[in-house]
């Protein structure tokens, strides 16, 4: 049995950017980053409490994780979680492809174990989530978590991991006002009744969802993310536009209010940080309660943009 039950602060920070190479358009985000920058947000994260980083051996091939631990570098082990991920279209030819994926990363983060490891999605779910047994007997992962999978693929975890006296204590799933599908598929209802986490995933829709972007100023050319959105921009300024006057009343932004309804539905929101000051907006979402009206007004303006965000990598739940 895993020792403890999987704590978590209200908002977990996303690290999938962190693995581009930094300059401006290039890779999946295009944002220009730097060490001492993401040194900053590093710092200011954990002085907020904001303590659970998600990253995964695919981001940039292993450069998000390298470049976390390097920003985590002088904070102690226990200070922080790590969640990180086995993402079975990368695994190699050896007797135990998920215990060599896990030692690579536990190298690249500088690190003895991780706190919550996570299938990445459901290639094959009776064929990888056993290897996760000894794993977790071995005390190199701590808490275990499955992520794009459906329920039915959920509840298979489950069992199999049941049958060992361990659990599936996270799903990990996009969902954000535009993309609502686990709720529709009572995968957060599942979690509620379950004592699971549900982490949310894409709640800004890589930005999209700031109001920072749009059609006059689209998401950095050349990146993977002005492909799959900027032709949409257009249809969302209607909602973003309410999201922002929904902030402005509190003293906070869109971006903040897409946090909070993440909140408010139940779920753990996984943020994309890119800039210390972001974590200032997270603060201010954790203080936010929207009302029903406010909540329902969001998605029903969310479904009127009639767009879908669903990610290349995911199937319909
Ligand atoms: N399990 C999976 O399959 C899966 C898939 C996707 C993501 N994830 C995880 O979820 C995390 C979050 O998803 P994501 O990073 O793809 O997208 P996201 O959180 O929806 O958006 C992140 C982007 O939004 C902007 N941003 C962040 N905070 C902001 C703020 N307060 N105000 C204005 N803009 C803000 C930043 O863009 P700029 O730099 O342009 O400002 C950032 O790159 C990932 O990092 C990863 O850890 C998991």
């Amino acid at each position: 049995m895993t020792s403890k039950t999987l704590t978590a602060p209200p908002v977990a920070l996303g690290t999938w950017a962190w693995g581009d190479s930094g300059q401006v358009g290039d890779g999946y985000f295009g944002s220009e980053l730097t060490a001492s920058g993401l040194r900053e947000v590093v710092e200011k994260a954990q002085a907020n409490g904001f303590t659970l980083w998600d990253t995964a051996a695919v981001y940039g091939m292993g450069h998000s994780e390298t470049v976390l631990a390097q920003a985590l570098k002088g904070f102690a082990r226990g200070e922080y979680q790590l969640s990180t991920k086995f993402t079975p279209q990368l695994a190699g030819d050896g007797d135990d492809p998920v215990a060599d994926m896990l030692e690579r990363s536990l190298d690249r983060l500088g690190t003895d174990h991780v706190d919550l490891y996570w299938i990445h999605n459901p290639a094959d779910v009776a064929r990888w989530t056993p290897r996760l047994i000894p794993l977790l007997r071995s005390g190199r992962i701590k808490h275990v978590g499955v992520s794009n999978h459906d329920l039915k693929e959920i509840a298979l975890a489950d069992q199999i991991l049941g049958e060992a006296g361990f659990r599936v204590e996270a799903v990990q799933n996009h969902f954000s006002l535009l993309y609502r599908s686990s709720e529709r598929a009572g995968i957060l209802d599942h979690c509620r009744e379950h004592d699971v986490r549900f982490f949310s995933y894409m709640v800004l829709e890589q930005g999209v969802l700031t109001g920072r972007y749009g059609p006059d100023h689209p998401l950095p050319e050349g990146s993977s993310r002005a492909a799959a959105y900027n032709g949409i921009l257009p249809q969302l300024r209607t909602l973003t536009d309410r999201m922002r006057a929904i902030g402005e009343d509190r003293g906070a932004s869109a971006a903040d209010v897409a946090t909070a309804w993440a909140i408010a539905k139940g779920t753990t929101p996984i943020i994309g940080v890119t800039k210390a000051g972001y974590v200032d907006g997270l603060v201010r979402a954790c203080g936010i309660e929207l009302s029903g009206e406010e909540i329902a007004e969001l998605e029903a303006l969310a479904d009127a943009a009639d767009v879908d965000t669903r990610g290349s990598w995911e199937h319909a739940m």
